[in-house]
């Protein structure tokens, strides 16, 4: 028998229970040795629920028992989610965590140090929710140089723009219905501002290149601009509005980005809708491969971290993780960043506007909508971002009376 504990009984901590509760049998047939979860650790008490048999307060008793080898981390957050995993590993207990925040922030040194101890570190519900992807960029595409990665990581602004465009509902409504569905961070504005697919994206960009990939280092926006004037001119566009994360490899430079993007219906993302993620990977010898699954809530997640913890069980003693050095990549400024917009300028004047843009812009395509009277859009030449931000300012000059409504990336 193998014991484990599990740190938090949130959204996914509660889910873990459940899968085994749901599965036990299959479970333990697959790892070859029956699991028990001997603690749950959290702050608040569950008063009616069987979990109370179990239930901690203190990580101490479970760091200091010899029969825990597992260690399931699912209470979010850096501290103190980092020492207890930290100190966790080095008495030799495996971890697996669902926890991105920490991955991004200490995988590299989490990772050497079950490494040195021939333990596992590990963390399949990190990116993508249910989707395996970690588990294939460490197994299953290791012949390959991979040289992009793009995805839609995050559940909670792929439900919000998915149901701002199909059912017109305001932002706010739908953010508090993803709230309500376990798939927001507890401070939601880590999903809305892109700082969750930022983090994700630099697991994925560190496992990949196999260096340290800060996500400070990476440009992100996230989909508070989004409005539905936006979504009504992707509809007339014929696109879709995405919250995508990207990380490129061109000529030994690399370079990352999170950002809303205007995707063209035949882009492999823009079906991608509701709490759904997908990530594509190209490799220089595979070509394309994508993963599609849930990418967040209760039930997927707790999937891909029991997967894990079978994973632990059945390599106890042998480490199965590559990992990434801590020393750090360099990304390309992402003002080199090639680049194409599409604009929205409210005028005063249409003539003499088209006249301005067109001065800088070169030939335009503009495209004016019923309801938006005093407005335009257009879709620029493609470009670098500095200098498609130096023309917007000379644009801009204070003379000119137009207005920027928005700016959205086209792919
Ligand atoms: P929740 O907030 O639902 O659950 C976290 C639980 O841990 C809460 O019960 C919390 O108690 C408890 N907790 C937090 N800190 C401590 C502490 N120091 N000591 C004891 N208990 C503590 O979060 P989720 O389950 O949604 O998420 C957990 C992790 O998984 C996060 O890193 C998240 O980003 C990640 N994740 C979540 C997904 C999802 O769909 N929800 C999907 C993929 C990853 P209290 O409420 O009292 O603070
Ligand atoms: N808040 C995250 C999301 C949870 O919405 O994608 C899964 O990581």
């Amino acid at each position: 028998m193998v014991q484990i504990a599990v740190l938090g009984y949130g959204t996914v901590g509660s889910g873990v229970l459940e899968v085994f509760k749901t599965n036990g049998d299959s479970i333990n047939k697959r790892a070859g040795k029956e699991i028990k979860v001997k603690y749950v650790l959290d702050r608040r008490e569950f008063p009616g629920d069987p979990v109370s048999s179990i239930l901690v307060h203190d990580i101490e008793p479970i760091l200091a028992d010899p029969e825990i080898q597992v260690v399931v981390e699912v209470m979010g957050g850096v501290e103190p989610a980092y020492t207890f995993v930290k100190r966790a590993l080095l008495d030799g207990k495996s971890v697996v965590t669902s926890n991105k925040e920490l991955v991004a922030k200490h995988g590299a040194e989490l990772l050497k140090i079950a490494k040195e101890k021939d333990i596992n570190f590990l963390f399949e519900a990190s990116v993508g929710g249910g989707i395996p992807i970690i588990r294939p960029l460490n197994q299953s595409l290791t012949a390959d140089e991979i040289y992009e990665i793009t995805g839609i990581l995050n559940g909670t602004t792929n439900f919000i723009l998915t149901k701002m465009k199909e059912e017109g509902l305001p932002f706010e409504t739908v953010l508090k219905e993803a709230q309500e569905k376990g798939y927001a961070e507890r401070n939601p504005e880590a999903d809305i501002e892109g700082h969750d697919a930022c983090r994700k994206i630099a697991i994925l960009s560190s496992l990949a290149f196999g260096m340290q990939v800060d996500y400070e280092d990476i440009y992100t926006e996230g989909i508070t601009a989004i409005s539905q004037a936006d979504m009504a001119y992707a509809a007339k566009m014929d696109r879709e509005i995405k919250l995508v994360a990207m990380s490129k490899k061109q000529d030994n430079e690399v370079w990352a980005r999170v950002s809303p993007l205007l995707l063209r219906m035949d882009h492999p993302l823009s079906t991608v809708h509701g709490v759904f993620n997908a990530i594509l990977v190209k490799g220089n010898v595979i070509g394309d491969v994508m993963f599609y699954g849930k990418g967040a809530g209760k039930l997927p997640t707790a999937s891909a971290v029991v997967a894990d913890i079978v994973d632990a069980v059945k390599h106890l003693e042998r480490n199965i993780m590559s990992f990434w050095s801590t020393k750090k990549m360099e990304l390309l400024d992402s003002y080199y960043a090639p680049t194409q917009y599409f604009i929205r300028l409210g005028y005063t004047d249409f003539s003499t506007a088209i006249k301005q843009v067109e001065s800088l812009f070169g030939n335009i395509h503009s495209i004016q909508l019923e309801d938006y009277k005093d407005e335009f859009g257009f879709i620029t030449h493609e470009s670098t971002e500095g200098e498609i931000q130096e023309k917007l300012d000379q644009l801009m000059d204070g003379s000119s009376g137009l207005e920027i409504r928005n700016k959205i990336r086209v792919e």
